[in-house]
């Protein structure tokens, strides 16, 4: 595959010498292609074995604690009993997410695109969860132009609430802030999240949307997520034309920039679709 013709002359055998090198090369690009994804399929089985078996061996311990008598109050017995039903619940949450990434990875997809405003969406999720979150120490302020998209507002919603999620599960400080925007720019749009949390290091940046990837190498807290969250939400971007990228952000935190087509021109007499789901 490293072969390549070297022919000077200029008559009739030049392109034939040009076409194979393109090929020696397309054909070198593809190899490495293959094994690329084939490494990736390796880290991911690596990945879905480590989280699946950390619960499952705290479980293991605690059953066998229950029933070799180790828990001897019924209030140990309880605490034993809550700290099953959490593992359970770690690993049911991880199963879910695994379920619905490898049935986007297979082309699965649920699809039922409609026209949507997608500033009224956003503001929509945001007004459901700002209280729980305010709670949590997490303020969201929005900054949102009127833009009309067509997407799945099922996939758009969990695209949304994902990310958010994410700018709460990670903050460290007692209080933080989280700004959603959406701008227009012709026919595209640009949805930012900022928040001023701990970021990811630099050279974790363009591997946040792999899947089971952490910035955390130790992998510690897998009760904190599965590492699919961000996968599963480009793949939706992907499949809706849209692209997604992990930047730092101004706050200090992380920047999660989604660019999506839109339609052009005013949207003072656009109708929101979907209002009411
Ligand atoms: N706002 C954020 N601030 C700091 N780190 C983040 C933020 N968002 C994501 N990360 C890092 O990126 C990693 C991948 O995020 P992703 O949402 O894909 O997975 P997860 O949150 O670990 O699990 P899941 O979303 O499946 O529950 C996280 O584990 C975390 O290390
Ligand atoms: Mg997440």
């Amino acid at each position: 595959m490293n072969f390549r013709i070297q022919y000077d002359r200029q008559d009739e055998f030049l392109p034939i010498c040009e076409d194979f090198n393109e090929m020696a090369v397309r054909l070198k690009e593809s190899v490495t292609k293959i094994q690329q994804q084939e490494q990736n399929r390796k880290e991911l089985l690596a990945g879905i074995s480590h989280d699946i078996r950390s619960p499952l061996t705290s479980i293991q311990a605690y059953v066998e604690g229950l029933m070799d008598g180790v828990a001897r109050t019924p209030k140990v017995q309880r605490s034993y009993l809550a700290t099953i039903k959490t593992k359970v619940e770690d690993l049911d949450r991880m199963v879910s997410q695994l379920f619905l990434f490898s049935k986007m990875e297979l082309g699965d997809y649920p699809e039922n695109s409609i026209r949507l405003r997608l500033d009224e969406k956003i503001e929509a999720a945001v007004l459901e969860a700002k209280e729980e979150y305010k709670e949590h120490g997490l303020q969201l302020i929005t900054d949102l132009t009127p833009v009309t998209v067509t997407a799945d507002p099922i996939q758009l919603e969990r695209v949304i609430s994902n990310v958010m999620g994410n700018s709460l599960k990670y903050k460290e400080q007692e209080k933080g802030l989280l700004r959603i925007s959406l701008i227009k720019n012709g026919a595209t749009c640009t949805l930012t999240f900022d928040d001023d949390g701990p970021g990811v290091p630099e050279e974790a940046l363009p591997h946040l949307f792999e899947a089971f990837y952490r910035s955390d190498p130790a992998r510690q807290n897998p009760q904190k997520g599965s590492g699919l969250g961000l996968a599963i939400v480009k793949s939706i971007i992907t499949h809706a034309g849209g692209s997604i990228q992990a930047k730092r952000s101004e706050f200090g935190g992380l920047k999660i920039e989604i660019c999506l087509s839109c339609e052009e021109g005013s949207e003072s007499d656009g109708k929101n679709t979907d209002r009411g789901r």
